[in-house]
């Protein structure tokens, strides 16, 4: 390399994998947007942990099985999906790209997975239903007031939204210091307008939704049958807690790695996780997954599915819905080849059996 230019990522129709893809996207934003989508908390520690710790496993392939009929589908929450990788919500897609959230819900229709709205999304959960597929949740960041929330959980139910996602983990905002960083350089960038948790001297402590396990059996309600997942459960003990709180499924996330940095890496709290809701709900995953081996690993350890975030809004950026859409084709090709290779001819297949500590 001369003069210390980083090399030009390829167009997308020759990116090979997704961190291609994902590195297409930042190259196309402004230096403040990349610093918001990629920011973890503090020195980062989680948000490099979450993607290390799946190099910490290894994959035991199974010779000489039958594999011909091979198929990645599945079902969450009792909807059929095409693979269980769905799209995990992340604010403001008009960020990465004009089309916003209409793009990546197209893109994960068109794919045939879950596709979860953010409370903060760009465009409003009405427009976006009107492309949306299904399985399509909302994720729920709960107001102050109860009346705002229960509003918002009605419109979702009325547009057909299938589930609620409660965020259990931005009870505050966490300290995000890559994006501080580049605020402070440029102060100007129409990013930060109307931003007030970036702007030195703000009360930290004032930014986030809190909300407590008081707070779930009025949510329930609200959902009006619809099941109610919790996203942001790290130990079994939350776990357990949240099902005897009645939830349809706990969504093991460290947000990105954006909340408390030295938190465990997502893949490191699978199992206890897993042992502690003991089959009475589905448990699901985020953080890290880049690779068709990753989302293998994560199953095979007792993930009903995995989500990807950085991954979509990258891809966005990269090329709107066709930039979604090659990362989701990605991590299904990946994933099937990693599947037959494993011997396992359907995900059921994946167990425990099938990974060990390397
Ligand atoms: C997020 N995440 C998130 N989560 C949530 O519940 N509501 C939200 O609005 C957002 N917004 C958001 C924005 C951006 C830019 C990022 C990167 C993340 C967290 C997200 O759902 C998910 O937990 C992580 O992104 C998963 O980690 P990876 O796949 O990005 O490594
Ligand atoms: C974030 C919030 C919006 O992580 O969840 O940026």
């Amino acid at each position: 390399m001369t003069g210390g230019r980083k090399p030009e990522p390829p167009p997308l129709p020759d990116c090979l994998h997704v961190r291609e893809v994902m590195a297409l996207g930042a190259a196309r934003l402004d230096p403040e947007i990349v610093a918001y989508f990629a920011a973890g908390a503090g020195d980062e520690e989680t948000l490099s942990d979450n993607e290390a710790a799946f190099t910490r496993r290894a994959l035991r392939p199974r010779v000489l099985t039958d594999v011909a009929g091979l198929s990645t589908a599945s079902t969450v929450l009792g909807h059929p999906v095409v693979m269980p990788v769905g799209v995990a919500p992340t604010a403001e897609h008009g960020l990465a790209h004009p089309e916003a959230e209409r793009a990546s819900a197209l893109a994960a229709a068109a794919a045939g997975v879950p596709f979860c709205l953010s409370t903060a999304a760009t465009l409003s959960l009405e427009e976006v239903a009107e492309v949306a597929g299904s399985p399509r949740w909302l994720q729920l960041y709960a107001s102050a007031r109860r009346a705002d929330t229960e509003q918002l959980v009605a419109r979702a139910v009325g547009a057909g939204f299938e589930a609620i996602v409660l965020t259990v983990d931005v009870g505050i905002v966490g300290l995000r210091d890559r994006e501080r960083a580049a605020r402070r350089a440029n102060p100007d960038h129409p990013y930060y307008r109307g931003r007030r948790y970036l702007t030195p001297g703000h009360d930290v402590t004032a930014s986030g939704f809190p909300a407590t396990w008081q707070d779930l059996a009025w949510l329930r309600e609200a959902c009006d049958g619809r099941p109610l997942v919790l996203k942001g459960v790290m130990t079994g003990e939350d776990a357990a807690r949240a099902i005897d709180h009645g939830v349809a499924a706990v969504w093991v996330s460290n947000h990105g790695g954006r909340q408390l940095d030295r938190a465990p890496a997502t893949l490191d709290v699978l199992e206890e996780v897993v042992s502690a809701v003991g089959g009475r709900a589905e448990v699901y995953l985020d953080g890290g997954v880049r690779r068709g081996v990753d989302v293998a690993c994560a199953l095979a350890l007792g993930a009903r599915c995995v989500f990807v975030g950085r991954p979509v809004v990258f891809g966005l950026a990269a090329g709107g819905r066709e930039g979604v859409a090659a990362v989701l084709g990605m991590l299904r090709r990946e994933l099937h080849v990693t599947m037959a290779l494993l011997g396992a001819a359907s995900v059921e297949e994946l167990t425990p059996a099938s990974v060990r500590r390397r």
